[in-house]
């Protein structure tokens, strides 16, 4: 996969870009991510990539000719996606993330001023992105949680594979919880049946616990999801003890 990033803030990446994962994927050569200065493109002496809105206000506005020129400079044989980091943009969330992790080819502009040229979102770009409803003070931050995300999904760049198959979101439910050695720390105790070595019971706990965190964090989440025989068994027990905890409160 390759990832090409116009912004005018390139050193903003590179700590992000060369760490952990994302580092790790480009030293195997599961993704090859370049970040471009756009300000290379544009067409006057002095790097001028924006200007004063038409119709007056304030603010300044992206001049479509460097993008444009930016991205016919990567665009090879196949036309990339071509994403626009902005707070109007389609929410992100994992199902965007395991759709654009399929590409071979994507393109992120990063703007940092009050808009871009209405051209650029009409003729160039393919899909406008928001991380959420908040407002940064420029698209570098968003794409780089929109790469982190992708990366990680291509096979190969997680150590052990099973850790994206399992993750909160790919399975529609929030991770159930994790412990690890000791198996007791400052008299808090693992759950015994973590240490029982009975996979069948572990395998159906964790299922348990995942549905009770999302039914207590995330409830919509359960809503959205078909249901197994096996699942609403162990919602109607979560309901069952809550009715209990109920009575024994009273
Ligand atoms: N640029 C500024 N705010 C943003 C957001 N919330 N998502 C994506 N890009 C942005």
């Amino acid at each position: 996969m390759r990832i090409d990033v116009l912004t005018l803030f390139p050193e903003m990446f590179s700590g992000v870009f060369s760490s952990s994962i994302l580092g790790k994927a480009q030293e195997r050569g599961i993704v090859d991510i370049h970040v471009t200065n756009f300000r290379e493109f544009s067409e006057s002496k002095h790097g001028t990539v924006d200007d004063t809105p038409y119709g007056g206000g304030g603010g300044m506005v992206l001049k479509p000719e460097p993008l444009f020129r930016a991205v016919e400079a990567i665009e090879s044989g196949t036309k990339p996606r071509v994403i626009l980091m902005c707070p109007q943009g389609k929410p992100y969330n994992q199902r965007l993330a395991e759709e654009l992790a399929k590409e071979e080819h994507l393109v992120f502009i990063c703007g940092h001023y009050e808009g871009y040229d209405e051209r650029i979102r009409q003729f160039l770009v393919t899909d406008e992105i928001s991380i959420g409803d908040y407002v940064l003070t420029g698209g570098e931050l968003a794409a780089m949680v929109v790469i982190d995300s992708i990366v990680r999904l291509q096979p190969g760049a997680l150590g052990n594979q099973m850790s994206a198959e399992t993750d909160s979101f790919t399975t529609g439910l929030l991770e159930y919880p994790h412990y690890t050695r000791p198996a007791e720390f400052r008299g808090w105790k693992v759950p015994d049946i973590l240490l029982s070595g009975h996979h069948a019971n572990i395998e159906r706990w964790r299922l348990k616990e995942s549905l009770r965190r999302t039914r207590e964090r995330r409830p919509e989440l359960l809503e959205k999801l078909d249901l197994t025989e096996e699942m609403k068994q162990l919602l109607a027990e979560l309901e069952q003890e809550e009715k209990k905890q109920g009575q024994s409160m009273e």
